[in-house]
């Protein structure tokens, strides 16, 4: 994307990373990663105002640990090394780093040294957090040092060519003021600090402009707050030329189809809602294995689309709500595949369809902030993450219409009842399962024999980790009694008390 002034962050493959180019954009500077392995005469060619190399869990003497790109060191700009990067910069500017003899992980403090802006604002004495091996030992000409830890360098800088060095992770909330010290960077960097929501919207409009020349755009809408998002964006930017299409696979929870209709077709764009839900039922038919089920919802919904494309050979590009975290995801294969997380990811390759993925830079909370500049409602942007699969991954067992039917019922009780108590505030999901477990109850004087809902609450950061929120007892009491007395099929009402991990949010 091209936005006006920018901080590269070179990633070195520290843990953090994403955490330094999102705090560089709290400060008001677009900021993005690279990847270092690129050569510099492509990386500058993105003009940055300054650059920023990032921690990483190599030491400078292994072999094969990456380096600086040649040309850094004759460009003239600010460059900030954080952890490895410090000690990168140190390195191939003559110093020299030893493994520590002490390793620093964790809490720490440091001392400044000497006075300088990179900690204006700051007290001589400051908490930290530290996560290294190996330490600065002697200093490049022209550096000095400006602060120092119980057992290392913790900062240095050359003020003339304005590099500087911290051995500790400003990014991190454990360095409380760390993102003062990354703002004291950018001012030394000469940034103006005038990136916000309005100058991304207003930047990627442009790019998707000349991106697309022209040409017709398609976007498959789910109703959440990425795909809405990315949606208005895009609808901004090329207005009638973006069809966008809504699966209608009968797997949305009550009323939500109809919401995304009157919310995005109500601002002018331009869809098409595909009725689907006999199509989805069948695929789903017998169907009971988790995996097996997200597989056949994804090719059912790759089967809507070719049928829909096919006849629109002039659209030549699909948009995604991909997000920064779902980019950093599937990078690599570090992690093993717990579940297979659906979209429409076979569907460009097959179509020959061009990718714009206009929030692909972004974090959930920015795409809250540019859905907002865009003048979407609270009732798009707050909503609460749902899985891709939809109702059919709370639907443990087979998928049949009647199940869903009282999944969906058990679901709006769950959601009038915690909003209605104000508790969501803080929640991150709240929903119903329908478990296939039939258990004895008794309702009039008659014997029961239905299936039982286990209702679902928790709080999370960012859905690695979850834990169960501490709902109220007469609110569980209220949802146990409108579920069993309101939706057809159901007894029994369990409350999940199991956090992420061992469990994970979602049944399947
Ligand atoms: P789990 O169940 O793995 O879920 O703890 C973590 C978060 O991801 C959501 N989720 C999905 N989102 N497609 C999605 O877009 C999927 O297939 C999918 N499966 C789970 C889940 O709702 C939770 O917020």
């Amino acid at each position: 994307m091209q936005h006006a002034e920018r901080v590269l962050v070179l990633d070195y493959g520290s843990q953090y990373n994403l955490l330094i180019t999102r705090r560089i954009r709290e400060c008001g500077v677009y900021s993005e990663l690279v990847d270092p392995a690129r050569s510099w005469e492509e990386i500058s060619r993105e003009r940055p105002t300054a650059v920023v190399l990032s921690g990483g869990p190599n030491s400078v003497y292994d072999q094969g640990a990456p380096g600086l790109p040649t040309g850094l060191m004759e460009s003239g700009l600010p460059v900030l090394g954080i952890c490895y990067g410090m000690q990168l910069m140190a390195r191939e500017l003559g110093g020299h780093v030893v493994p520590g003899t002490v390793r620093e992980y964790g809490p720490a403090r440091f001392v400044v040294e000497q006075d300088s802006p990179l900690f204006a604002g700051l007290s001589r004495e400051e908490r930290c957090w530290m996560s290294h091996g190996d330490r600065v030992d002697r200093l490049p000409e022209g550096f000095v040092p400006l602060a120092s830890s119980e057992h290392a360098l913790a900062a240095i800088g050359h003020p003339e060519r304005r590099w500087y060095g911290l051995q500790f992770h400003p990014e991190v909330s454990h360095t409380p003021h760390g993102k003062a010290i990354l703002k004291n960077f950018l001012q030394l960097a000469g940034c103006r600090f005038e990136w916000d929501a309005g100058h991304f919207v207003h930047d990627t409009v442009e790019e998707i402009r000349q991106k697309t020349e022209g040409q017709h755009v398609a976007c498959a809408l789910s109703g959440g707050v990425d795909s809405s998002v990315a949606a208005a964006l895009v609808h901004q930017a090329i207005g009638e030329r973006l069809h966008c299409l809504f699966v209608d696979n009968g797997l949305l929870r009550q009323g939500e189809a109809e919401q995304v209709m009157e919310i995005l077709g109500g601002r002018g764009l331009n869809i098409r809602m595909i009725p689907a839900q006999d199509r989805f039922l069948r695929a789903l038919d017998g169907v009971s294995d988790p995996e097996a089920k997200r597989k056949r919802i994804g090719e059912a919904f790759i089967r809507v689309f070719e049928e829909e494309l096919d006849h629109r050979p002039d659209i030549h590009f699909l948009v995604q709500g991909t997000l920064y975290p779902d980019v950093v995801e599937s990078g690599g294969a570090r992690s093993a595949t717990i579940k297979t997380h659906h979209n429409v990811g076979g569907l460009p390759e097959r179509m020959r369809l061009k990718l714009l993925e206009p929030l692909r830079e972004l974090f959930k909370d920015e795409v809250r902030l540019v859905g907002r500049e865009l003048g979407l409602p609270d009732r798009v942007l707050m909503r609460q993450p749902f899985p891709g699969p939809g109702l059919a991954v709370r639907c443990p067992g087979v998928v049949r219409a009647e199940r869903l039917e009282a999944l969906k019922g058990a679901d709006r009780v769950v959601r009038e009842e915690i909003e209605k108590a104000g508790a969501h505030e803080g929640l991150w999901q709240y929903f119903a399962v329908l478990l296939p477990v039939q258990s004895v109850g008794v309702m009039g004087d008659q014997r029961t024999y239905s299936e039982v809902v286990s209702v679902r609450a928790v709080t999370s950061l960012d859905a690695m980790t979850a834990d169960v929120a501490r709902l109220d007892w007469d609110l569980l009491a209220r949802i146990s009694t409108r579920i069993v007395n309101e939706v057809r099929g159901v007894n029994r009402v369990l409350y999940d008390i199991t956090p992420k991990p061992p469990g994970t949010i979602e049944w399947e």
